[in-house]
């Protein structure tokens, strides 16, 4: 029993196994030991304590020999777990999808922080805006015919939703001390015209208003600023190109082309042949306009200007369709990352 017990033991593979068959046959209430040592009594006495202390070592032999067995298989068992288990801390992580700017905020930010450079402030307005702002501090009273050049969401008669930055030239102007110093803006935002969405246009899009008012302003701060800004925003190889305009706020008005970005000038079917895109509206600030802000039009004189960076975009990009800037497809915006 003894030897046979042990080699059992030894040949076991199944911790299982050895505690519910290998115990219970070697030392179990029916087993053979404890038989053994229940028939003691039966002896004669002389022989009962070598039996006895002959059966006690072969279960303690036994008792022994599982557990050490029991203890190894355990521990083999945990070992394994442990290397089946095993984290290598080397391995490169999950990549977490990160978000990026939107590629009109790219735009402004870069507009923004040139112009900061230079020492204007960057402000921003609102887009629910009085009419008083919008138009008539622009120099469009109440019925003015170019109100129709920009179709506008009325909430009421004197609230609107803003169709341009060029309100916050009156309210820049309006708050300016010029004892301090010349006034210097920019302000970026969304815009709003009643329009039929289709791919070049949008209900809502972005404006950069631009504006510089001092004793000393003339029209060619204007072109040399939108040169710098040309230059920095596409490169060197761009040209600015001004073009007699209208606009009510602005005396005299210009269009800003610049050289067009599909054939650098050549001339091509984005251009119409011109050579030339149009970026923006312009202008020297009108008398008028300094005037409702309480602002001496003989003594100051400034430059204002507004820039589309939905256009700016839609031409660096070759982007087709403007609603795509809106729609929130990750796939198309993705690509600007
Ligand atoms: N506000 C004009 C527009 O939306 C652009 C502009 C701004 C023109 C400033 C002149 C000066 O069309």
């Amino acid at each position: 029993i003894h030897d046979d017990g042990l080699a059992a033991i030894k040949n076991a593979t199944d911790i299982k196994s050895i505690r519910e068959n290998i115990r219970v046959k070697l030392l179990g209430k029916k087993g053979p030991i404890t038989q053994a040592l229940r028939g003691i009594k039966d002896l004669a006495v002389q022989d009962r304590p070598k039996v006895g202390s002959y059966a006690n070592k072969v279960r303690d032999d036994l008792q022994a020999a599982l557990d050490a067995k029991i203890a190894d298989l355990e521990n083999k068992k945990l070992n394994q777990q442990l290397a089946a288990e095993k984290i290598d801390v080397t391995l490169p992580g999950t990549p977490v999808a990160k978000g990026h700017p939107h590629v009109i905020q790219s735009i402004i930010d870069e507009i923004t922080d040139l112009f900061l450079g230079m020492g204007y402030e960057v402000l921003s307005g609102p887009e629910v805006e009085e009419d008083k702002y919008n138009f008539e501090m622009m120099n469009l009273p109440k019925n003015h015919p170019a109100r129709d050049m920009q179709d506008t969401f009325y909430i009421t008669d004197e609230i609107l939703m803003r169709t341009q930055t060029s309100p916050m030239q009156a309210r820049t102007l309006e708050k300016h001390d010029f004892t301090k110093g010349p006034l210097k803006m920019i302000s970026p935002g969304v815009v709003y015209r009643r329009d039929t969405d289709d791919p070049t246009h949008s209900h809502q899009f972005h404006q950069v208003e631009g504006m510089v008012v001092s004793e000393t302003i003339t029209m060619s701060d204007l072109k040399g600023t939108l040169e710098l800004l040309t230059h920095e925003l596409f490169g060197n190889k761009f040209n600015v190109r001004l073009r007699p305009s209208y606009f009510p706020f602005t005396e005299p008005s210009v269009e800003a082309d610049i050289t067009c970005f599909n054939c650098m000038g050549k001339g091509c079917s984005v251009c119409k042949g011109s050579g030339w895109i149009e970026v923006l509206g312009a202008g020297m600030v009108h008398p008028n306009v300094l005037r409702n802000a309480g602002v001496d039009p003989d003594k100051y004189t400034g430059f204002a200007f507004g820039l589309g960076p939905d256009r700016l975009a839609m031409l660096k990009y070759g982007v087709s369709d403007i609603r795509d800037f809106y729609l929130d497809d990750v796939r198309f915006l993705s690509q600007f990352n």
